[in-house]
């Protein structure tokens, strides 16, 4: 017997959805007299359209946050901004410009002082801050690795990694599967035996890792990592970059993140860490001894080219630092830790939740183990759809309901692993997460019912307003081109077909790959090739 659901009290999602829907449009048949210039772009802008890979940027019209990387609550709440007014008070004649580049004068006596800081604070010889998380990632991965080298990465490593890499001049570069130690090991002997020098100890294989996986929430399993690499390279030639933008500021002493949590600050050659995420800024640093600082600063374009990081930035990420430090990040880290226990009960003890689990519809892979209570866990807790288009379906329903979640999907993620990813924010209240979990539910007894109802062309509420749109329009072109008649298919309630967007550029072309292994997947994409589609972070949502 369906259950019958609840009309919600009101639509937040309304803007969202036209968002969506004016960016699945298609541009290029109603081009024919325009510049080809302007023409050409749309027209392989168009692929990505019917690929489903438009995502809108749309303005926020939620009411509770579950999406954004700010989990401390630093920006949401104002409590930077305070922070960041003491900085400015203080320094009242600051500039606005660096004035040049870190080589030619755009150093200032305060970012050298931020730097020696942030460096005695992070245990290590030196930090360098930079503008940005993708700065730093491409300095590194671009740099560090010298002629000869061999890098070796996990296969979910972040796409400003992977763009790194690719102009970097490392003989080789090896992905192992995702947390995946034996592999780890299976890949580093690997190199080994085909690498005379590297096995010699005379070059070096470079390991790239994240501490936490923003877009599956775990954990890298650093220490094994670590051992085992030097047991295979007991020259001490294998060396390891960190990406800590989703741990820094979320665990360790005093928030300084997961290296110095699980006391590895001497076993990693370089630790990259963001303001942009639980700091609530912008920016970011590169922690590191002072010969990976020389070769940066004197060999990284980022750092040759580019005026310095402004005062600005500076003074907001000095605040982020001190902020993250005090007593009240100390209580926000423990409350959102808290939160997400709170979240993963009540989620998994709801009776809709475990009936959907079984049936396989959904799943949070992370968290099978039902250990969350025993275990070391994140606040990124996606939740996985496992049929093709319940992500959008999902993200329409929240979004109606006044959250915001982002739905990830294929290429972004592999074919079947499509997720609605959720953070939890230390400023999100334990009825918001009430709210969170009986939209999540509510939803999925929807798709329950419609699934039980064996009508395969049902649209659950939410995403009939989004395709609705899409069809009100389609109608008033009323078949112009065949193009815009694509766009609908699948999307099209009497379709029936279970594609929403034309599959052939997709699949065809890119395979089903994940959009973060750059090298095997987006690399060679004619699809994406030509609009440098593969660099785009897969972090973007
Ligand atoms: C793992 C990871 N590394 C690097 C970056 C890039 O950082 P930023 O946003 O500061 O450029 C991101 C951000 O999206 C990220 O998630």
């Amino acid at each position: 017997m369906p259950v019958q659901v609840p009309e919600p009290t009101k639509d937040f999602g309304a803007q969202w959805r036209e968002e969506w829907a004016e960016a699945q449009k298609l541009k290029g048949p109603n081009m024919k007299n325009s510049s080809v210039f302007y023409r050409n772009i749309e027209e392989e802008l168009d692929l990505n359209r019917k690929a489903g890979l438009n995502f809108p940027i749309h303005l926020p019209s939620h009411v509770s946050d579950f999406s954004t990387c700010d989990v401390l609550g630093m920006s949401h709440t104002g409590a930077l901004r305070e922070e960041f007014m003491k900085e400015l008070e203080a320094n009242p004649n600051f500039a606005m410009g660096a004035g040049g580049s870190r080589l030619l004068d755009g150093t200032t006596e305060y970012q050298h002082k931020f730097e020696k800081e942030l460096a005695e604070l992070m245990g290590v010889e030196s930090a360098l801050v930079v503008h940005s998380g993708y700065t730093a990632n491409q300095a590194i991965f671009s740099t560090v690795p010298r002629s000869g080298d061999v890098i070796v990465y996990d296969e979910l490593m972040h796409a400003t990694a992977l763009s790194g890499m690719k102009i970097s001049l490392a003989l080789d570069q090896r992905p192992f599967r995702h947390n995946d130690v034996d592999h780890f090991i299976e890949v580093m002997e690997a190199v080994k035996e085909s690498t005379p020098l590297v096995k010699a100890g005379k070059r070096c294989v470079i390991v790239g890792v994240e501490s936490y996986y923003s877009m599956d929430g775990d954990i890298c399993p650093l220490k094994e990592l670590i051992e085992a690499a030097k047991e295979i390279f007991p020259h001490g030639n294998a060396q390891f970059i960190v990406d800590e933008a989703h741990s820094f500021g979320v665990c360790g002493p005093e928030g300084t993140g997961f290296v110095r949590e699980q006391g590895l600050t001497d076993e990693v050659a370089i630790t990259m860490a963001t303001f942009t995420k639980a700091l609530g800024g912008a920016g970011a640093c590169i922690l590191s001894n002072n010969t990976i600082r020389s070769l940066l600063v004197t060999q990284a374009k980022m750092f040759i080219c580019s005026v310095a990081p402004p005062f600005t930035l500076l003074a907001s990420c000095r605040a982020g630092v001190r902020l993250m430090r005090s007593q009240k990040m100390e209580q926000a880290r423990d409350y959102l830790h808290e939160l997400t226990l709170f979240y993963l009960d009540t989620l998994t003890s709801h009776p809709v939740y475990k009936k959907a689990y079984k049936k396989g519809m959904v799943d949070m892979p992370v968290h099978e183990d039902g250990a969350w209570h025993e275990v070391p866990i994140t606040h990124i807790v996606p939740l996985w759809t496992r049929r093709p288009k319940y992500a959008l379906y999902l993200a329409f329903h929240l979004t109606r309901d006044g959250f915001n979640g982002c739905n990830i999907v294929f290429p972004i993620v592999p074919k079947g692993e499509e997720r609605v990813r959720l953070f939890l924010h230390a400023h999100n209240t334990k009825d918001e997460v009430k709210g969170l979990v009986n939209s999540i539910t509510t939803w999925i007894q929807e798709m329950l019912d419609i699934e039980a109802s064996g009508d395969k062309n049902k649209l659950p509420a939410a995403a009939r307003l989004a395709f609705d749109i899409l069809e009100k329009d389609e109608q008033m072109t009323n078949g112009t081109s065949n193009a815009t008649a694509e766009k609908t298919n699948g999307a099209n309630k009497d379709s029936g077909s279970k594609e929403t967007f034309s599959k052939e550029a997709v699949s065809k072309d890119i395979g089903n790959k994940n959009i973060m292994n750059g090298i095997s997947a987006f690399k060679n994409s004619s699809l994406v090739s030509g609009l440098g589609f593969g660099e785009m972070p897969s972090r973007i949502i």
